[in-house]
């Protein structure tokens, strides 16, 4: 047993001296370079070329040079769209970095034009990814910037696996939202002067199409500060569960979170409010 822990310490010690030597040196190099390559089967996108901060703020189009712009840490060559990027265009501001934050804000002063996506909403997290995606469809892909996003190997930082995390609750969020409006669909609304406003159900309100109209309530969505009016079903099992003879035949009207408007009849379809 001794015989082998040394024998295995000085095989430790001859890989490590290796390591160093001249000759192995390339060999790990060239392991390492091969690092952005694994990384790009692991996250799906070519990494072409690693350029620096400031080597993509060079190519702002100025003095006839290309036009990149970084969204997520990935860069395009965005010069084919010179009528908005290049010296004059409206988005200009946009090229030469990473300004992902401010695909989203509307911020388009030197403070907004940032990579940072902490504390942005689903919706967008969800909207900066549709711009990548946008990007990708429309401009060649050159490389990745290093810094906020991908480090100096290419590899992915934190924040890039923070914001793959921010987008897999967005999905998330987005898919149980259209559960919720397939289950309660949005009322109608219409105004008119002489009778003020109606709400009503209707086989496609909300644009949710179904077989039933049902009655409008208002909806105190868990979560939701203000309720919404929603279609909810008045005859059957209540939605979601199978027909059975433990339900009451109600649909939803005995739902906790439904709430009849005050001045609407219970079974109605429709509701009138003077204002
Ligand atoms: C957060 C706000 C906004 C951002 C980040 C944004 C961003 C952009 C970008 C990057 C382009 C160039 C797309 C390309 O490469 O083809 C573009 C084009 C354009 N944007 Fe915006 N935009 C914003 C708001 C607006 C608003 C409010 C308007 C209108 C009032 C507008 C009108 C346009 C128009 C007309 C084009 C040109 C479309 C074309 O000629 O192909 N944008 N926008």
């Amino acid at each position: 047993m001794i015989t082998k822990i040394f024998l295995l310490g000085v095989l430790g010690i001859v890989i490590a001296l290796l390591l160093t030597t001249d000759y192995v040196q390339p060999i790990v190099n060239s392991f390492y370079s091969l690092l952005p390559f694994l990384s790009s089967s692991i996250i799906g996108t070519n990494v072409g070329k690693l350029l620096t901060k400031s080597e993509l703020a060079q190519h702002n189009g100025k003095q006839g040079s290309s036009i990149y712009l970084a969204i997520l840490g990935d860069v395009f060559d965005v010069s084919a769209g010179k009528r908005h990027y290049g010296e004059g265009g409206g988005y200009h501001f946009f090229t030469g970095k990473d300004a992902t934050r401010a695909f989203v804000s509307g911020d388009f002063t030197d403070k907004g034009l940032i990579e940072d996506t902490d504390g942005l909403t689903h919706s967008d997290i969800l909207g900066i990814e549709e711009w990548n995606e946008f990007y990708k469809s429309n401009y060649k892909h050159i490389g990745r910037v290093i810094g906020h996003f991908y480090d100096k190997n290419g590899m992915p930082t934190e924040a890039w696996r923070k914001f793959k995390d921010q987008l897999k609750d967005a999905k998330k969020n987005k898919m149980s939202e259209e559960d919720d409006r397939n289950m309660f669909p949005p009322c109608n609304f219409e105004y008119k002067q002489d009778w003020g406003r109606r709400l009503w159900c209707s086989t496609l309100s909300g644009g949710v199409k179904r077989d039933w109209a049902g009655v409008p309530r208002q909806y105190f969505q868990p979560g939701k500060s203000e309720p919404r009016c929603a279609c909810v079903r008045d005859k059957g099992p209540p939605a979601g569960s199978e027909p059975s003879s433990v339900h009451s035949n109600r649909g939803d009207l005995d739902n906790p979170l439904m709430k009849l408007y005050e001045g609407c009849k219970e079974n109605s379809f429709e509701c009138f409010f003077k204002e």
